[in-house]
């Protein structure tokens, strides 16, 4: 297991490029299943996350080639022969259940593990299979694993109304719509741009979609989907995250650009939220310029569904608030408990509390280098900011949270000027008693 060292008070200066997306690429990947043939995507990051996607894949007879150089990933699906996606992958990660409505869209049947706890909790996939039951699908759980199968070996097509609108669950359901023999519509789906991409991407499969991009998505099954070449988008969180960077860890005045973005896909009120805070920022077509202020002021947010501040940038919210000079607060809507981070924080020695979905943070206090331990994805990335601003030392532990969803971030980042690198670790060696 490897650690993250991090001298803090380093300024990040010059630019930071933004790589491809994750959570658009794993819907892309599931839908590469429903076509006979080669599909292509490109700008796929290298991340633990698509490897363990890659891997369900090719369970199910699937040949995944990724090209790390290139950032391209063919995905040959023209032998789809075992419908199954098992505990040991889908236990790592949540996103592997969207085999159940890739599988069953592509063979008429599918044998997939539910996806169990997770860091934070409850994330339930009841709409998922509700959904997936109101195409005409019948499901049985057999022994923790959900078995689907399409009755004549064809979905029907079927309405159905997500509340709460859910990602996944959308994602999840599309898949198996757009091979039914009928019509299908969902109710109150999701508009995140990672679901905007990936129902495009369908398109250009030969899918036929309307209402991309509102709240009601329907589909009209078709016989047989195409396989296609596709850029995948740039990650909006990752973006996010190092505006948070530039504005928390620049030099004021000293622009700190951000490459490769799509700024359109953060979302009108993280960026409202951020400029009040005080640091600049410059949107191009494909890139961000951040100016860090003088002085950050507390800004409060509620993260909520798209275009509302994204959960997954609430962490890192939370040490630009510990940087602020006042107190604001950081609520989540979406997951109500997401605040593993917070204890870990608070060692470093910012003043954060947790109350309900809330978290208070009183701003302005000095962080000290301390060891502490990543939780989960978005939770790892906040101590790493949080190391960039300490004095002295950072060690971030179980960083293979971290792995999951940012490419090679030390490396970008020492490109930037933060003083951080990646060395060995053994968690569970014991400390020396101390000599007499
Ligand atoms: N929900 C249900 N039942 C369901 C599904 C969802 O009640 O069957 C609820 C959830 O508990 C939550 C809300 O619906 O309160 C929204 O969850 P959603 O289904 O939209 O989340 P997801 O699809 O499981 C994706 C991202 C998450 C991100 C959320 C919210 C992927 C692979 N994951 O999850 O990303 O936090 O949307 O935007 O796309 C991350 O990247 O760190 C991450 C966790």
């Amino acid at each position: 297991m490897d650690k993250l060292v991090i001298q803090g008070r380093r300024p990040l200066r010059g630019s930071l490029p933004v790589s491809g997306s994750k959570n658009a690429a794993l819907p892309l990947m599931a839908a590469a299943l429903l076509a006979d043939g080669v599909t292509t995507l490109q700008n796929v990051p290298t991340l633990r996350d698509i490897k363990t996607f890659a891997h369900v894949l090719r369970i199910s007879g699937a040949s995944v080639k990724p090209d790390p150089e290139r950032h391209h990933m063919t995905i040959d699906a023209s032998r789809i022969d075992f419908p199954e996606a098992p505990y040991e992958l889908v236990k790592k990660m949540r996103a592997s259940f969207y085999m159940l409505g890739a599988l069953l869209g592509r063979c008429g049947q599918a044998r997939v593990s539910l996806p169990g706890g997770c860091a934070w909790g409850p994330r339930p996939v009841n709409l998922h299979i509700e959904g997936i039951k109101a195409l005409g699908a019948e499901i049985d759980l057999d022994g923790g694993y959900v078995v689907a199968t399409a009755p004549g070996g064809r979905l029907n097509g079927g309405s159905y109304r997500l509340e709460p609108s859910s990602v996944g669950a959308t994602i999840n359901i599309a898949l198996a719509a757009a091979t039914a023999r009928g019509g299908s519509r969902i109710e109150n789906a999701a508009i995140e741009p990672d679901v905007v991409e990936f129902c495009q991407a369908l398109e250009k499969m030969g899918a036929r979609l309307n209402g991309i991009g509102t709240r009601t998505l329907e589909i009209e099954g078709v016989e047989a989907l195409r396989p296609i070449t596709f850029r995948n988008s740039p990650d909006r969180i990752e973006l996010g995250t190092f505006m948070i960077a530039a504005a928390i860890a620049g030099v004021p005045g000293e622009p700190v650009r951000l490459t490769n973005a799509n700024p359109d896909h953060l979302g009108a009120d993280f960026i409202d939220a951020f400029r009040r805070t005080g640091a600049v920022c410059v949107i191009g077509p494909d890139y961000v310029e951040v100016t860090a202020p003088q002085t950050l002021q507390p800004v409060s947010i509620t993260t909520g569904i798209y275009p509302g501040f994204p959960t997954d940038l609430q962490a890192q919210w939370t040490v630009l608030l510990a940087q602020a000079h006042g107190s604001a607060t950081v609520t989540d809507t979406v997951y109500g408990d997401r605040f593993n981070h917070i204890p870990e924080l608070n060692r470093l020695g910012a003043r954060a509390m947790v109350a309900g979905n809330t978290v208070e943070v009183e701003g302005g206090h000095v962080l000290k280098g301390a060891q502490v331990m990543s939780t989960d994805l978005r939770a790892s990335v906040s101590l790493v900011l949080a190391g960039m601003v300490a004095e002295g030392e950072t060690h971030v532990l179980r960083i293979y949270h971290l792995d999951r969803g940012y490419e090679r971030l030390e490396e970008k980042l020492a490109n930037a000027g933060i003083e951080i690198e990646r060395v060995p670790y053994d968690e569970f060696a014991q400390p020396e008693p101390h000599a007499a």
